[in-house]
């Protein structure tokens, strides 16, 4: 369809007739049954893609590449430096653990349309408890690794999982954690009951497992029986993943199968320029949309062999660590988040370890998750000599949003900017109001409706929050982010304009620490604000007002702060910086001057909003900000 055509056209394709573009890209795709309708809009703004087509996910991923010749082709391959292992599971093996583990969860009563959580480190028992859940048409819901049992407590009770599936540790460069306790407290905690936990045994840990509840993951597989692929509507759900919103209740995006698989395959060939046959690294985690998208679907969904990577850039064993991985394996393309390449550079500024490296396979280096900074980027393609391709999107998305697209015909790159709007996407800068802005103003960065296939066609089991999304500007999803496009009509993305932060490429929400932390006996009110940082891109800090007569001393309350976020949001939260303020800046209205205080504790230069209650507030920020080193 698309092959030797330039981006222009493709793109206008895409948008002029969205229905004739991925009616084309969905032929690629195994169907059970047609669909009646390429897009049904009969709900606006609820779409549906595909409406009246079956298929089944797991069997495009995986049955579909044994038939098809690729039963010997290394599917996955494990690489663990923090267990020193290399396992590679071919597509034949990959369907009979497949099969074999949807007998156990067939076995524990679970069929189409239930739900279960995952909540596991990366060790092939993810991709195949994943696969599972797609194998039977149930839905998964993986939860990362990193978050403390509040965090997995509150999927568990939206998603009100039937089975929870789970390993005894996670391993963490040096560190083990154990995750079985982890999950009972979790359990404790919820109000929603998993009836079953199958728990995979790692042998740097043995979990205690509860009689009656607990179930051994490999005496359960020594007593399955394979299950054949259900086949299920396009529209039904594949997956939920909770993702941070602006406040402490996640929201739990829906994936489909049918749209997910037709983009998630169009985008390996035409934005990744992956073919089928050929080795793709997501160096992300399971947990996170990229882990979803590009560890397990696409790759698979493309007959490609993928990465499954348990260790860090750095420190497992050494900043060597991602081109040792590359030259092993023979990694055409490798996926991950610019933190990774700004902890590479901190420990290897000269890349002195590349040099003991072959990774001449390595043919495009992708960046996702948060801004590329330009120090990052030319550092990166410095050492590299390949093409550095930033490209912008979000869990709800699913996949790029803008991005050089290395299949059709690729844009020179201006440093700071993700080019243009992948095909499919019709991005737009606007207003409050919803008008368009010219070239260089910064706006609101939304994308008209209808979006393409594989984006969230709601949140689960809360279409009202959905429309939060698509009703604030009439036709356009918003998606949270300030931009602007360029005279030459390249667009960049500059930032939330909510109250999300990106810490290390992760996703989290400053509402959610808020809530964490005024939840703490001695303190009055608190802003969590997200500043810059050279490494993560951005940390959470804390700004706390005691509540009138507390005598304590302040540093004592600030390290309960930082351990209680720790112990429910979890490590991954990096909250480390609170201060103890005598007042907050705030409106007359009493609204807490939170971009504001961002602007001064990231030096940027600021106005002082005529709202404001009291400006002299503002130097105490000042000088708070000024004591913790900011
Ligand atoms: N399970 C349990 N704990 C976890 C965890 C997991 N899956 N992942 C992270 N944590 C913990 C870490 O051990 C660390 O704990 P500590 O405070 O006791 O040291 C804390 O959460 C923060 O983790 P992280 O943000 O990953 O920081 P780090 O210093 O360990 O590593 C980087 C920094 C930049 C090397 C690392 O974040 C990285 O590789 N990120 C890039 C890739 C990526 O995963 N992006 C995600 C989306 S693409
Ligand atoms: P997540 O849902 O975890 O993928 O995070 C999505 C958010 O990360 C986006 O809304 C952006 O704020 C940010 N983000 C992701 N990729 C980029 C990028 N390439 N450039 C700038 N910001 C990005």
């Amino acid at each position: 369809m698309t092959e030797n055509m330039s981006y222009e056209k493709v793109y206008e394709r895409s948008i002029t007739d969205p229905e004739g573009f991925w009616q084309e890209a969905a032929e690629d795709i195994k169907w059970n049954k047609r669909w009646r309708k390429v897009l049904d809009d009969t709900r606006k703004p609820f779409y549906q893609w595909f409406a009246g087509g079956e298929l089944n996910t797991c069997y495009n991923a995986v049955d579909y590449q044994v038939e098809s010749g690729r039963a010997d082709q290394v599917a996955v391959i494990y690489d663990s430096p923090v267990t020193g292992t290399v396992q590679k599971i071919t597509y034949r093996e990959l369907l009979d653990k497949v099969a074999n583990f949807a007998g156990v969860l067939k076995g524990k009563g679970i069929a189409k349309g239930d739900t279960v959580i995952i909540y596991m480190p990366m060790i092939p028992e993810a991709v195949v408890a994943m696969l599972a859940c797609a194998r039977l048409g149930a839905i998964h819901s993986v939860v990362f690794g990193g978050f403390a049992p509040h965090e997995l407590a509150i999927r568990i009770n939206d998603a009100k999982p039937k089975i929870a599936v789970s390993a005894s540790c996670g391993i963490e460069g040096q560190k083990v954690i154990p995750y079985k306790p982890l999950l009972d407290k979790a359990i404790d905690l919820a109000e929603h009951k998993p009836s079953a936990c199958i728990i995979f045994q790692r042998p740097q840990v043995e979990a205690l497992l509860k009689p009656e509840r607990d179930f051994d993951w490999i005496d359960e597989m020594s007593k399955a029986t394979p299950a054949e692929c259900v086949s299920v509507s396009a529209t039904d759900p594949l997956y939920i993943l909770y993702t941070s919103g602006t406040t402490g209740r996640p929201k739990g995006i829906v994936r489909d199968n049918g749209g997910h698989a037709v983009a998630l395959k169009w985008s390996m060939k035409y934005l990744y320029d992956v073919k089928p046959g050929e080795v793709y690294w997501a160096a992300s985690d399971v947990g996170w949309v990229v882990g979803h998208s590009y560890i397990v679907y696409a790759p698979l969904l493309t007959g490609c062999t993928t990465v499954l990577y348990e260790g860090k850039p750095v420190g497992t064993p050494d900043p060597g660590a991602f081109w040792r991985v590359i030259s092993q394996h023979g990694v055409k393309a490798l996926f991950t988040a610019p933190t990774a390449f700004r902890a590479i550079k901190k420990e290897d500024p000269d890349a002195s370890y590349l040099k003991k490296y072959d990774i001449s396979s390595l043919k495009y280096l992708f960046l996702a998750g948060e801004r590329l900074d330009p120090d990052t980027y030319n550092w990166a393609s410095a050492i590299l000599q390949i093409p550095v391709i930033d490209h912008w999107w979000q869990t709800e998305t699913g996949w790029g949003i803008a991005g050089n697209c290395m299949g059709l015909e690729p844009f020179p790159i201006k440093p700071g900017s993700p080019t243009k709007a992948v095909p499919g996407y019709n991005v737009k800068i606007v207003d409050f109001a919803g008008t368009e802005l010219p070239a260089g103003e910064e706006g609101y960065v939304v994308i008209k409706l209808p979006l393409p296939p594989g984006t969230l066609p709601t949140l689960w089991n809360d279409d009202a929050r959905f429309l939060e999304y698509v009703t604030q500007i009439p036709g356009y999803y918003v998606t949270g982010d300030g931009g602007y496009v360029d005279q030459d009509g390249y667009l960049f993305i500059m930032g939330r304009v909510d109250d999300v932060i990106n810490v290390a490429g992760h996703r989290l929400s400053t509402g959610a620490m808020e809530e964490i932390v005024s939840g703490h006996k001695d303190v009055a009110e608190c802003a969590v604000i997200g500043v810059d940082d050279q490494l993560k891109g951005q940390v959470p800090v804390g700004f706390v007002v005691l509540k009138a007569g507390v005598e304590r001393n302040d540093q004592e309350i600030t390290g309960e702060l930082v351990e209680m976020v720790r112990s429910n949001i979890g490590a991954v939260a990096c909250f480390k910086q609170c201060s103890v303020v005598k007042a907050l800046p705030k409106t007359r209205s009493g609204k807490i001057l939170r971009a504001t205080m961002r602007k001064i504790a990231n030096k940027q230069e600021y106005t002082v909003p005529s709202t404001i209650e009291d400006a002299s507030v503002l130097d105490v920020v000042k000088t708070a900000a000024k004591e913790m080193g900011l």
